[in-house]
Parts: C-alpha cells; structure tokens; sequence
C-alpha cells in the first residue's frame, strides 16, 4: 500500500480523511460519494454534478468506453476530463462488474490498465472477479485467485502517477475477505474496493454487507482507504460509514430515477404514488410530485433529486463524525429500515473492533434504543471498570448516596454503563443522556459493568441497590453481590 491517504478524525470505524490523487493534482475528503456516469448517457452533467451538489470525485466505465467506437477515440484523443466536462478527480472501472454480469469481457487486466492510462484516468482498476454471495467455497477460492492475479498484473504495468484499486473479493465468507483484504494491503496499490457487494445491496441484506465490510477491514491496514463498490443508497451510508467505508459509488440515483423511484433516508418510494415531497431541495421545493409527474423532464429532476437526498446525507455524515454521535445516527436510520436494524445489530457485534478506534471524549452519548447498550463506550466502560480498584466495603446505587451509612464508598450506577466513582461523573461517557424510563436492555448492561468490577475484585464486598430492573438484569448480576430493590425499599 502507497501512502495517499490521512485520516483526520474518527467516530467509531468512521472517519474523516484525506484522499490524494495526484494524477489529477486534488485531494478529496472522505467519506466521498462518487456519482457513476455512464459515458453513454450524461443524466446530470458532469459539470453540475461538480458545481451543484459538490461531486469532487466521480466514476466512470473504461470498459465501456473502450468498447464503444463512437466515443473511444474522442475519449483518446481529448482525455477523461475534457470529454466528461469534469475537472475533479475521476476513477475508471474496468469491465470487471460487465464480467459478473454477462460472465464474459474480451480484456485483460494489463491492456485495460495501459487503456486507463492512456484515457487519462486518475484511479484504475484491474479486471477483478466479483463472486456473487451465496456460491460454494471452492468456487469463491478459485476466483479469489484469479483477482490476486490481476492486482499482480496491475502492480506490474506502467501506472506514473495514477492510483489503482486493489479490489477485496470473497464472497460470503469473512475469512476469505479478511485473507484477500490483507493480501491487498500488502500490494503496492493504493484504494481498496470491497467488491460484489451489489447483489447484497439490492436485496437490502445490511446485516451481510456489514460483515463482509468488517471482514476485510479486519485483513486492510487500518490506514487504507476502503471503497464499497456499488453503494449509495443514502439510506445505508451512516452504516457504512461507521462500518469503516470512506468512498461510495452511486448508479442509484440515475437508476432509481429511470424507474420512477425517488430516494429517501429511510428506503425508495415510487413517485407514482406520492402526494407530497418529504424534502426541501430545490426539486422539491419546487414542484408537487403530480407536476414532477406531468414533466418532459420527470427522470432527470428525480435523479437530482435522488443527488440532492444522498449528499445531503454525507454531509449528515461528517458532521455526525466531528460531532462524535455517528452511531446515533445509525440509530436514526435503522429505524426507518428493519434490513438497516440487522445492518446495525451486526455492526455492534464488532462493538470490540469498533471501539479501538471510538474517541475517548465527545458529545453527550444519547441512550436512543435498546441498541446504544451495545456501543462501543459500554464496553470501554465496563474493560476500564475491571481496573478500578475498589475498597473493602463498596454500595453501588442507582439513588443518591443514603445519609448515614457504613460503607467505604458510595459508587454511582447508570444504566447502560454500570458502577462508577462520584468522581467521574462528569466525564464521558457518563455524561451520558439517559430517558428516564429506562430499558431491560440497559439494566443487564449495567449489570454486567457490576460483573466486571466484582470479578476484577475478588475481595470487595459488594453491595447493589437498583431501580427495580427486570429479572434478567438481576439474573446477570454475580451472586455474591448484594442487591437490593430500591424501589422496595421506597427510595
Ligand atoms: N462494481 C460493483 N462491484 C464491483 C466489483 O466487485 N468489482 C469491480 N471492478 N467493479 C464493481
Ligand atoms: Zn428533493
């Protein structure tokens, strides 16, 4: 891996950075959405996409282009940039998702690269092998193979100063993504796409496009920069965002508006069906979906729309990782979603991974779902609590500290964090906004932040006294732990 990448700030996996493309002598911010334009059918001009909705990057087909008499030797002779009418940073494909499609292309990885080149093209990609999920292992391995080839063929060529994608394959299975994640890594490439992850994405299986991410994170080198190839639903970019995705490509916008769809945070709806617009953009503003239906230019005010919805959507995105409350917005927009809630549930099951990255200190943590007891400041809580050390006679309460009593020290708990010292009351994440009604989701979380002081303190004699929680809280509690029903107790 070649150093064009910083990252400047983290919230969870996400990050902020810093991407530089020398070839076409810019740098972009990440999380970036690059807008596919098909070279064919200029949707929304190249130019606007740049002006209008602050594209500084975007992505294109050499396949195609290579493959289309009509334009490939005005592409050859004016450059990517002139033809395009773009001045940012462009990234080619290869052929390789026309390969997964129609399981044939007529090029290999070292003509497409030099044809690349010779286009002009400021990232390249070599001729990949997208397996589709779900196939046998044996045929993923095989594949797999024939991608570690190309990337050597691309490695190879003659590049200067164009960057190349190191594409991530696998299939379904996480080992093999973490393999070939750390097998790219090790290339001298310099982005890496986690690949066929379409068929995933248009079937909405999140909770599948979240491991596959994570698996090859695990392989990648923490500082590479990591493409998903073929996403952009605005829907899913918090996910993949705070999964640790820093480029996104996107076709939906002109795709979706070809079929009459008109993108939202929280799924696709038909505009045939919509009596009223839920956004302000100036599409929107402008007109009711009846006059938008009415329209000779109905597909391209709607992709502009779709545009308008998705990068709004990133830039919720980085304020949300300066802010430091990403994961509340991945909150936010698995509600909208259940495919999103198992895309967020299997994302916190790598709570651990996740958390090696999470800043120690940010805005208030908001409790918002029974999920925030999973984020990774619990579990950063509860490793710090097992070093706490505690004196002999130790109450841990959920009430304020009783007015005579004959304990050591009064330690507060808070749900979902658990046992804390007074002192630390005011640090984060104990800082934390909790509703006032609070979960069993949380009770057992604190429950197990007592767990983790008790068995860190053998000696300690522990006592509890808690707002009523639910059975299984008190159930996860350790036996030898004293506890008591405030609630009971009247207090
Ligand atoms: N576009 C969408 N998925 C892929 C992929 O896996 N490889 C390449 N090269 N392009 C893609
Ligand atoms: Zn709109």
């Amino acid at each position: 891996m070649r150093d064009h990448f910083e990252v400047r700030d983290h919230d969870a996996a996400g990050r902020i950075g810093r991407l530089e493309v020398p070839r076409a002598g810019v740098t972009v911010e990440t999380p970036a959405l690059l807008p596919v334009v098909n070279p064919n059918v200029l949707t929304v001009e190249p130019r606007r996409l740049a002006e209008e909705f602050g594209a500084e990057m975007l992505i294109t087909n050499s396949y195609i282009i290579r493959s289309t008499d009509r334009i490939r030797d005005r592409v050859l002779e004016e450059g990517l940039h002139d033809f395009l009418g773009f001045d940012g940073a462009i990234m080619t494909d290869s052929g390789s998702f026309q390969l997964a499609e129609y399981g044939d292309i007529d090029v290999t990885t070292e003509e497409i690269i030099e044809f690349q080149r010779r286009i002009g093209s400021d990232v390249a990609t070599p001729v990949d092998v997208p397996t589709p999920p779900d196939v046998d292992r044996e045929r993923a391995e095989r594949e797999l193979e024939t991608t570690r080839q190309a990337l050597a063929d691309a490695e190879a060529a003659e590049t200067g100063d164009m960057l190349v994608n190191a594409p991530v394959q696998g299939s379904t299975f996480p080992d093999l993504r973490e393999e070939a994640g750390r097998h790219a890594s090790a290339t001298d490439l310099d982005v890496f796409p986690v690949g066929a992850m379409v068929p995933l994405l248009n079937s909405y299986r999140y909770a599948e496009v979240v491991e596959a991410v994570r698996a090859a994170k695990r392989g990648l080198d923490p500082d590479a920069p990591v493409h998903l190839f073929g996403a952009g639903h605005p829907m899913m970019l918090a996910l993949a965002v705070a999964a640790g995705c820093d480029l996104f490509d996107s076709a939906a916008y002109a795709l979706m508006a070809r079929d009459g769809r008109y993108l939202t945070v929280s799924g696709t709806e038909h505009l045939e069906e919509m009596e009223y617009f839920p956004c302000s953009c100036p599409v929107c503003a402008e007109h009711t979906p009846a006059e938008l239906r009415e329209m000779d230019a109905t597909e391209e005010l709607l992709a502009e729309h779709n545009l308008h919805v998705t990068f709004e959507e990133l830039r919720r995105v980085k304020a949300a990782i300066r802010s430091g409350n990403l994961l509340q917005l991945v909150d936010r927009r698995a509600r909208g979603h259940p495919a999103m809630l198992d895309g967020l549930r299997t994302l916190l099951d790598h709570a651990d991974e996740l958390e090696r990255t999470d800043p120690v200190s940010k805005d208030a943590f908001f409790y918002t779902s029974h999920e925030s007891a999973r984020r990774p400041e619990v579990r950063r809580h509860h490793d710090r609590l097992a070093r706490l050390a505690v004196p002999e006679r130790l109450l841990l309460t959920e009430s304020d500290a009783p007015s005579n009593h004959d304990y050591d020290a009064v330690w507060r708990v808070k749900p979902p964090f658990g046992p804390f010292p007074r002192a630390l009351s005011e640090t984060y994440p104990l800082t934390a906004e909790v509703p006032e009604r609070v979960d069993g989701a949380a009770q057992v979380a604190a429950a197990e932040g007592v767990a983790s002081l008790a068995e860190s303190n053998p000696e300690a004699e522990l006592t509890l006294g808690h707002d009523d929680w639910v059975p299984r809280a008190v159930e996860a509690v350790p036996d030898r732990v004293e506890t008591e029903n405030l609630r009971h107790l009247g207090r």
